[in-house]
């Protein structure tokens, strides 16, 4: 039994009073975490003040990103272990926006996975699509077996157990062009047939699988309803608490 995810990644938006009263506002609002879990991802600088707000009740609070060593000079850098002291139990890897931005590729991601689980975080790692393999048919099936066999490379049955992946296509990133919901529905039937194929029927019917990519209030039902996505990972709506909660309760 998948238990459904609505996430929100809000990128490097807000400042930490503003987090903290998004959190405040929020908190008393959701469902209880055994029937959705709710999460948001938000810059280094709010997630301690962000994990005392959100306190007691069912949302999770996530990292954006860390390194992939556990501490050390790398200046700027932010420690899965560190995060995981401070009650940040989830952190998001291979966004699009890092591999696009910040040159992160496959093998980094990779170590960065390693890293997290090795420190006891829950990754969600985000594969990215273009417009260009979704239109090759043959392309797009490789993409998807070298994307998610590169970035879990290595990595054994309890550990993928640990992981939930994302699949965002760059071209409805932030763009107000969503996927349709049998788009989405593919790309992840796809991602959890490459993990079928990597760690047989009984993992990749636990891997959760979500699909982001202008998520809104009006198309979360129809992406909740498919059933190998399990949730949505969420980005400009969910700024607003407004729209997060009515994509919580699609
Ligand atoms: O990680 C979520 C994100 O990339 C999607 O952003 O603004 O299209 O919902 P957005």
């Amino acid at each position: 039994m998948r238990i459904p995810i609505i996430a929100g990644n809000w990128k490097m938006h807000k400042t930490v009073a503003e987090a903290v009263a998004f959190v405040n506002q929020v908190k008393d609002q959701l469902p209880p975490a055994d029937q959705l879990q709710t999460a948001l991802a938000a810059p280094t600088l709010s997630l301690v003040p962000m994990v005392q707000a959100a306190a007691g009740s069912p949302l999770k609070v996530m990292a954006e990103n860390c390194y992939y060593q556990d501490e050390g000079a790398y200046t700027g850098e932010t420690s899965p272990y560190a995060l995981y002291q401070a009650g940040i139990h989830h952190v998001i890897l291979g966004h699009s926006e890092r591999r696009n931005y910040f040159h992160e590729d496959d093998e980094l991601i990779n170590k960065k996975v390693k890293a997290a689980l090795r420190n006891g975080l829950c990754p969600i790692v985000c594969c990215d699509d273009t417009m260009a393999r979704r239109i090759a048919a043959d392309d797009k099936i490789h993409w998807a077996v070298n994307r998610i066999l590169a970035d879990l490379k290595g990595l054994n049955e309890a550990d993928i157990c640990n992981v939930t992946v994302a699949y965002e296509p760059s071209w409805a990133i932030g763009s107000g062009q969503s996927a349709d919901s049998d788009q989405a529905e593919e790309g992840c039937y796809l991602i959890r047939q490459t993990i079928n194929d990597m760690y047989g029927e009984d993992v990749a019917n636990n891997v959760r699988i979500l699909y982001g990519g202008s998520v809104t209030p009006a198309n979360a039902r129809a992406m909740m309803a498919k059933s190998d996505i399990d949730g949505v990972l969420v980005g400009t709506d969910s700024l607003d608490p407004r729209t997060f909660l009515e994509i919580v309760n699609h």
